[in-house]
Protein backbone atom coordinates (compact mmCIF):
# COMPACT_ATOMS: atom_id res chain seq x y z
CA UNK A 1 0.00 0.00 0.00
CA UNK A 2 1.34 3.66 -0.51
CA UNK A 3 2.28 5.11 2.57
CA UNK A 4 0.05 8.31 2.78
CA UNK A 5 1.77 11.34 4.90
CA UNK A 6 -0.54 13.50 6.36
CA UNK A 7 -0.21 17.55 6.53
CA UNK A 8 -0.18 17.13 10.42
CA UNK A 9 2.47 14.55 9.95
CA UNK A 10 4.38 16.85 7.75
CA UNK A 11 4.63 19.78 9.67
CA UNK A 12 6.01 17.64 12.55
CA UNK A 13 8.31 16.10 10.57
CA UNK A 14 9.89 19.42 9.00
CA UNK A 15 9.46 20.59 12.46
CA UNK A 16 12.07 17.62 13.48
CA UNK A 17 13.85 18.91 10.58
CA UNK A 18 14.89 21.91 13.22
CA UNK A 19 15.89 21.81 16.29
CA UNK A 20 15.27 25.37 17.35
CA UNK A 21 11.60 24.97 16.91
CA UNK A 22 9.85 25.24 19.55
CA UNK A 23 6.46 23.89 17.93
CA UNK A 24 4.72 27.42 17.74
CA UNK A 25 4.31 27.53 14.35
CA UNK A 26 3.44 24.30 13.62
CA UNK A 27 0.51 25.09 16.16
CA UNK A 28 -0.30 28.00 14.12
CA UNK A 29 -0.79 25.94 10.79
CA UNK A 30 -2.30 23.82 12.42
CA UNK A 31 -5.33 25.95 13.82
CA UNK A 32 -5.53 27.34 10.03
CA UNK A 33 -5.64 23.52 8.75
CA UNK A 34 -8.78 23.07 11.13
CA UNK A 35 -10.52 26.14 10.36
CA UNK A 36 -9.85 25.72 6.41
CA UNK A 37 -11.66 21.38 7.38
CA UNK A 38 -14.54 23.46 8.47
CA UNK A 39 -14.74 25.98 6.06
CA UNK A 40 -14.43 23.59 3.22
CA UNK A 41 -17.48 21.71 4.79
CA UNK A 42 -19.77 25.02 4.88
CA UNK A 43 -18.53 25.58 1.34
CA UNK A 44 -20.09 22.24 0.05
CA UNK A 45 -23.11 22.69 2.01
CA UNK A 46 -23.62 26.47 0.54
CA UNK A 47 -25.57 25.40 -2.67
CA UNK A 48 -27.65 23.15 0.25
CA UNK A 49 -28.22 25.25 2.79
CA UNK A 50 -29.97 28.76 3.05
CA UNK A 51 -26.11 30.21 3.80
CA UNK A 52 -25.51 31.14 0.29
CA UNK A 53 -26.25 35.20 0.19
CA UNK A 54 -25.50 38.59 1.77
CA UNK A 55 -25.53 39.69 4.94
CA UNK A 56 -26.45 43.63 4.08
CA UNK A 57 -22.94 44.57 5.56
CA UNK A 58 -19.76 45.74 4.24
CA UNK A 59 -16.07 44.84 4.94
CA UNK A 60 -13.80 47.19 5.04
CA UNK A 61 -13.57 48.60 1.47
CA UNK A 62 -17.05 49.27 1.65
CA UNK A 63 -18.28 46.12 -0.65
CA UNK A 64 -20.77 43.54 1.08
CA UNK A 65 -19.84 40.63 2.94
CA UNK A 66 -21.09 37.28 2.24
CA UNK A 67 -22.04 34.85 4.52
CA UNK A 68 -19.62 32.70 4.04
CA UNK A 69 -16.96 35.78 4.12
CA UNK A 70 -18.24 36.44 7.45
CA UNK A 71 -18.06 32.51 8.59
CA UNK A 72 -14.80 31.95 7.26
CA UNK A 73 -13.30 35.03 9.59
CA UNK A 74 -15.10 34.26 12.54
CA UNK A 75 -13.81 30.27 12.29
CA UNK A 76 -10.36 31.20 11.58
CA UNK A 77 -10.04 33.52 14.70
CA UNK A 78 -11.27 31.26 17.02
CA UNK A 79 -8.88 28.52 16.26
CA UNK A 80 -6.19 31.03 16.00
CA UNK A 81 -7.41 32.28 19.47
CA UNK A 82 -7.71 28.95 21.38
CA UNK A 83 -4.03 27.78 19.37
CA UNK A 84 -1.85 29.70 21.74
CA UNK A 85 0.52 30.73 19.70
CA UNK A 86 -1.09 33.50 17.98
CA UNK A 87 -1.18 36.71 19.79
CA UNK A 88 -3.44 38.50 17.18
CA UNK A 89 -4.96 38.96 13.62
CA UNK A 90 -5.38 40.91 10.40
CA UNK A 91 -8.05 40.06 8.04
CA UNK A 92 -9.74 41.71 4.94
CA UNK A 93 -12.73 41.67 6.90
CA UNK A 94 -11.48 43.55 9.88
CA UNK A 95 -11.28 47.56 9.52
CA UNK A 96 -8.67 46.92 12.20
CA UNK A 97 -6.20 44.71 13.75
CA UNK A 98 -7.47 41.68 16.21
CA UNK A 99 -5.93 41.92 19.35
CA UNK A 100 -5.70 38.89 21.77
CA UNK A 101 -6.15 40.23 24.74
CA UNK A 102 -6.16 36.56 26.94
CA UNK A 103 -3.41 35.42 28.91
CA UNK A 104 -2.11 32.77 26.80
CA UNK A 105 -2.17 34.34 23.17
CA UNK A 106 -0.34 37.50 24.92
CA UNK A 107 2.37 34.45 24.81
CA UNK A 108 2.10 34.30 21.38
CA UNK A 109 5.05 34.19 18.93
CA UNK A 110 3.12 34.86 15.83
CA UNK A 111 0.67 36.97 14.06
CA UNK A 112 -1.18 36.12 11.04
CA UNK A 113 -2.88 37.95 8.38
CA UNK A 114 -5.60 36.54 6.10
CA UNK A 115 -8.16 37.04 3.25
CA UNK A 116 -10.75 34.43 5.08
CA UNK A 117 -12.28 33.80 1.60
CA UNK A 118 -10.88 34.71 -1.76
CA UNK A 119 -13.16 34.89 -5.07
CA UNK A 120 -16.32 35.26 -2.85
CA UNK A 121 -18.38 37.04 -5.54
CA UNK A 122 -18.17 33.31 -7.51
CA UNK A 123 -19.55 31.40 -4.34
CA UNK A 124 -23.28 31.51 -6.05
CA UNK A 125 -22.33 30.51 -9.22
CA UNK A 126 -20.06 27.41 -7.83
CA UNK A 127 -16.36 28.41 -8.84
CA UNK A 128 -13.54 27.87 -6.83
CA UNK A 129 -12.94 30.05 -3.59
CA UNK A 130 -9.91 30.06 -0.79
CA UNK A 131 -8.17 30.89 2.20
CA UNK A 132 -5.28 33.15 1.63
CA UNK A 133 -2.49 33.25 4.83
CA UNK A 134 0.20 35.25 5.82
CA UNK A 135 2.75 34.48 9.28
CA UNK A 136 5.28 36.99 10.78
CA UNK A 137 7.09 36.49 13.62
CA UNK A 138 6.27 39.38 16.44
CA UNK A 139 8.19 42.33 16.93
CA UNK A 140 6.82 43.93 20.20
CA UNK A 141 7.88 41.63 23.14
CA UNK A 142 6.53 38.38 23.76
CA UNK A 143 3.81 38.43 27.04
CA UNK A 144 2.73 42.21 25.75
CA UNK A 145 -0.72 43.08 23.92
CA UNK A 146 0.84 43.09 20.00
CA UNK A 147 0.81 46.66 18.26
CA UNK A 148 0.09 47.66 14.53
CA UNK A 149 3.97 47.29 13.82
CA UNK A 150 3.60 43.52 14.16
CA UNK A 151 1.46 43.71 10.80
CA UNK A 152 3.41 46.11 8.74
CA UNK A 153 6.46 44.17 7.39
CA UNK A 154 8.03 43.64 4.58
CA UNK A 155 6.77 40.48 2.83
CA UNK A 156 10.49 39.02 3.29
CA UNK A 157 9.51 38.60 7.04
CA UNK A 158 7.30 35.66 6.24
CA UNK A 159 7.60 32.85 8.24
CA UNK A 160 4.81 31.27 6.36
CA UNK A 161 2.68 31.82 3.87
CA UNK A 162 -0.02 29.43 2.23
CA UNK A 163 -3.29 29.02 0.80
CA UNK A 164 -6.45 26.33 1.07
CA UNK A 165 -8.45 26.35 -2.19
CA UNK A 166 -12.04 25.32 -2.34
CA UNK A 167 -12.42 23.02 -5.27
CA UNK A 168 -13.44 19.85 -6.81
CA UNK A 169 -11.08 18.67 -4.00
CA UNK A 170 -9.74 20.62 -1.16
CA UNK A 171 -6.10 21.69 -1.25
CA UNK A 172 -3.60 23.26 0.85
CA UNK A 173 -0.73 24.52 -0.05
CA UNK A 174 2.12 26.26 2.32
CA UNK A 175 5.59 27.49 2.05
CA UNK A 176 7.65 27.53 5.73
CA UNK A 177 10.47 29.01 3.27
CA UNK A 178 11.78 25.41 3.04
CA UNK A 179 9.94 24.95 -0.48
CA UNK A 180 6.17 24.86 -1.64
CA UNK A 181 3.93 21.37 -0.78
CA UNK A 182 0.60 20.71 -1.81
CA UNK A 183 -2.08 18.82 0.39
CA UNK A 184 -5.45 16.97 -0.76
CA UNK A 185 -8.03 16.37 1.49
CA UNK A 186 -8.95 12.85 1.18
CA UNK A 187 -13.25 13.36 2.59
CA UNK A 188 -12.98 10.12 3.88
CA UNK A 189 -10.33 10.07 6.32
CA UNK A 190 -11.01 13.94 7.04
CA UNK A 191 -7.07 14.73 6.29
CA UNK A 192 -5.01 16.86 4.12
CA UNK A 193 -2.37 14.16 2.29
CA UNK A 194 0.68 15.18 0.61
CA UNK A 195 0.42 15.03 -3.29
CA UNK A 196 2.57 18.24 -4.14
CA UNK A 197 5.71 17.58 -2.67
CA UNK A 198 8.25 20.58 -3.64
CA UNK A 199 6.06 22.27 -6.36
CA UNK A 200 8.04 24.06 -9.27
CA UNK A 201 6.50 27.15 -11.26
CA UNK A 202 7.73 26.79 -14.74
CA UNK A 203 10.30 29.20 -15.68
CA UNK A 204 8.53 30.17 -19.05
CA UNK A 205 4.86 29.65 -19.24
CA UNK A 206 1.92 30.57 -22.07
CA UNK A 207 -1.08 31.73 -19.94
CA UNK A 208 -1.97 35.11 -19.47
CA UNK A 209 -4.26 36.08 -16.73
CA UNK A 210 -6.12 39.39 -16.42
CA UNK A 211 -9.51 41.18 -16.60
CA UNK A 212 -9.04 42.58 -20.19
CA UNK A 213 -12.45 44.34 -19.50
CA UNK A 214 -10.22 46.82 -17.96
CA UNK A 215 -8.35 47.44 -21.14
CA UNK A 216 -9.35 50.87 -21.27
CA UNK A 217 -8.04 51.85 -18.00
CA UNK A 218 -4.97 50.35 -18.07
CA UNK A 219 -1.23 52.38 -18.28
CA UNK A 220 0.39 52.12 -21.88
CA UNK A 221 2.68 49.75 -20.63
CA UNK A 222 0.17 47.13 -19.66
CA UNK A 223 -1.27 47.53 -22.71
CA UNK A 224 1.57 47.37 -24.65
CA UNK A 225 2.53 44.08 -22.85
CA UNK A 226 -0.72 42.13 -22.99
CA UNK A 227 -0.88 43.14 -26.86
CA UNK A 228 2.75 41.70 -27.30
CA UNK A 229 1.12 38.50 -25.32
CA UNK A 230 -1.10 38.37 -27.85
CA UNK A 231 1.20 38.10 -31.10
CA UNK A 232 2.57 35.40 -32.99
CA UNK A 233 5.90 33.70 -32.42
CA UNK A 234 6.39 30.44 -31.94
CA UNK A 235 9.45 30.61 -30.34
CA UNK A 236 8.22 32.44 -26.97
CA UNK A 237 4.92 30.02 -27.37
CA UNK A 238 2.91 33.30 -28.26
CA UNK A 239 0.05 34.04 -28.59
CA UNK A 240 -0.53 33.13 -24.91
CA UNK A 241 -4.07 31.51 -23.91
CA UNK A 242 -6.09 34.00 -21.88
CA UNK A 243 -7.25 32.20 -18.80
CA UNK A 244 -9.17 34.32 -15.76
CA UNK A 245 -11.66 32.94 -13.31
CA UNK A 246 -11.70 36.03 -10.95
CA UNK A 247 -10.99 34.16 -8.24
CA UNK A 248 -7.36 34.86 -7.26
CA UNK A 249 -6.62 31.85 -5.32
CA UNK A 250 -8.16 29.46 -8.48
CA UNK A 251 -6.31 31.56 -10.89
CA UNK A 252 -2.34 31.32 -9.21
CA UNK A 253 -3.50 27.88 -8.31
CA UNK A 254 -4.07 27.12 -12.34
CA UNK A 255 -0.72 28.97 -13.13
CA UNK A 256 1.87 28.05 -10.17
CA UNK A 257 1.35 24.19 -12.04
CA UNK A 258 1.27 25.41 -15.42
CA UNK A 259 2.88 28.42 -16.09
CA UNK A 260 1.81 31.64 -16.68
CA UNK A 261 1.14 35.36 -15.80
CA UNK A 262 -1.23 36.84 -13.80
CA UNK A 263 -1.88 40.78 -13.60
CA UNK A 264 -3.78 42.40 -11.87
CA UNK A 265 -2.15 45.99 -12.89
CA UNK A 266 -2.56 49.93 -11.75
CA UNK A 267 -5.89 51.11 -13.87
CA UNK A 268 -6.61 54.86 -13.73
CA UNK A 269 -9.88 53.92 -12.09
CA UNK A 270 -7.78 52.03 -9.11
CA UNK A 271 -4.41 53.79 -9.40
CA UNK A 272 -2.85 51.09 -6.54
CA UNK A 273 -4.34 48.24 -8.00
CA UNK A 274 -7.14 46.39 -6.56
CA UNK A 275 -5.47 43.45 -4.50
CA UNK A 276 -4.66 44.00 -1.50
CA UNK A 277 -0.78 43.56 -0.17
CA UNK A 278 -1.23 41.83 3.22
CA UNK A 279 -3.50 39.68 2.76
CA UNK A 280 -3.50 38.57 -1.09
CA UNK A 281 -0.23 39.83 -3.18
CA UNK A 282 2.27 38.85 0.04
CA UNK A 283 1.24 35.60 0.72
CA UNK A 284 1.21 34.85 -2.94
CA UNK A 285 4.35 36.69 -3.48
CA UNK A 286 6.19 34.26 -0.91
CA UNK A 287 4.94 30.94 -2.22
CA UNK A 288 5.50 31.89 -6.01
CA UNK A 289 9.03 33.00 -5.10
CA UNK A 290 9.36 29.46 -3.38
CA UNK A 291 8.24 27.96 -6.17
CA UNK A 292 11.35 29.68 -8.77
CA UNK A 293 8.81 32.64 -9.79
CA UNK A 294 8.50 35.77 -9.26
CA UNK A 295 6.28 38.59 -8.08
CA UNK A 296 6.88 42.24 -8.71
CA UNK A 297 4.48 45.42 -8.61
CA UNK A 298 5.74 46.11 -11.98
CA UNK A 299 8.83 48.00 -10.78
CA UNK A 300 10.20 45.76 -7.71
CA UNK A 301 9.68 42.61 -5.89
CA UNK A 302 6.84 42.78 -4.09
CA UNK A 303 8.41 41.18 -0.90
CA UNK A 304 10.89 44.10 -0.44
CA UNK A 305 8.08 46.76 -0.11
CA UNK A 306 7.15 48.13 3.15
CA UNK A 307 3.57 48.54 3.92
CA UNK A 308 2.41 51.81 5.16
CA UNK A 309 -1.29 50.37 5.81
CA UNK A 310 -3.46 47.19 6.79
CA UNK A 311 -5.52 47.62 4.01
CA UNK A 312 -3.23 49.31 1.79
CA UNK A 313 -4.11 47.81 -2.30
CA UNK A 314 -0.99 47.26 -4.62
CA UNK A 315 -0.31 46.18 -8.23
CA UNK A 316 0.72 43.14 -9.61
CA UNK A 317 2.23 41.06 -12.16
CA UNK A 318 3.11 37.72 -10.68
CA UNK A 319 4.14 33.80 -11.54
CA UNK A 320 6.69 32.35 -14.14
CA UNK A 321 9.92 34.47 -13.99
CA UNK A 322 10.61 34.84 -17.87
CA UNK A 323 7.09 36.24 -18.28
CA UNK A 324 6.74 38.68 -15.20
CA UNK A 325 10.67 40.34 -16.10
CA UNK A 326 8.94 40.69 -20.02
CA UNK A 327 6.05 42.64 -18.84
CA UNK A 328 8.39 44.68 -16.60
CA UNK A 329 10.49 45.64 -19.69
CA UNK A 330 7.69 47.40 -21.29
CA UNK A 331 6.58 49.23 -18.13
CA UNK A 332 9.67 50.41 -17.51
CA UNK A 333 10.08 51.48 -21.37
CA UNK A 334 6.04 53.13 -21.37
CA UNK A 335 5.04 54.14 -17.80
CA UNK A 336 6.72 56.39 -15.35
CA UNK A 337 5.69 55.51 -11.80
CA UNK A 338 7.32 56.13 -8.65
CA UNK A 339 7.06 53.47 -5.77
CA UNK A 340 8.90 53.76 -2.42
CA UNK A 341 11.07 51.08 -0.85
P1 LIG B 1 -12.28 38.94 -2.60
O1 LIG B 1 -13.33 37.95 -2.97
O2 LIG B 1 -11.46 38.47 -1.43
O3 LIG B 1 -12.81 40.33 -2.43
O4 LIG B 1 -11.21 39.01 -3.81
C1 LIG B 1 -11.63 39.14 -5.14
C2 LIG B 1 -10.41 39.51 -5.94
C3 LIG B 1 -9.57 38.37 -6.45
O5 LIG B 1 -9.86 37.11 -5.97
C4 LIG B 1 -9.74 38.41 -7.96
O6 LIG B 1 -8.57 38.09 -8.60
C5 LIG B 1 -10.14 39.84 -8.22
O7 LIG B 1 -10.83 40.27 -7.07
C6 LIG B 1 -11.01 39.99 -9.43
O8 LIG B 1 -11.25 41.31 -9.66
P2 LIG B 1 -11.98 41.84 -10.99
O9 LIG B 1 -13.38 41.36 -10.91
O10 LIG B 1 -11.86 43.34 -10.90
O11 LIG B 1 -11.23 41.29 -12.17
MN1 LIG C 1 -9.51 38.32 -2.01
MN1 LIG D 1 -12.10 37.93 0.67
Amino acid sequence: MREVITLNEFIFQSQEEHPEATGALSSVLRAIELSAKMINREVNMAGLVDIIGTMGVKNAYGEEVAKLDDFSNEILIKSLRNCGDCCGIASEEEQDINIFENELSKKGRYVVLMDPLDGSSNIDVNVSIGTIFSVFERISPIGELCTHEDFLQKGRKQVAAGYVVYGPSAMFIYTTGQGVHGFTLDPSIGEFCLSHRNMKTPWKGKILSINEGNTAYFSEGTKAYVNWCKEIDKESMRPYGCRYVGSMIADLHRNLIKGGIFIYPATTKSPEGKLRLLYECNPFAYLVEQAGGKATDGQVDLLDIKPTELHQRIPIFIGSGAMVEKSMEFLEIHDKRNVEV
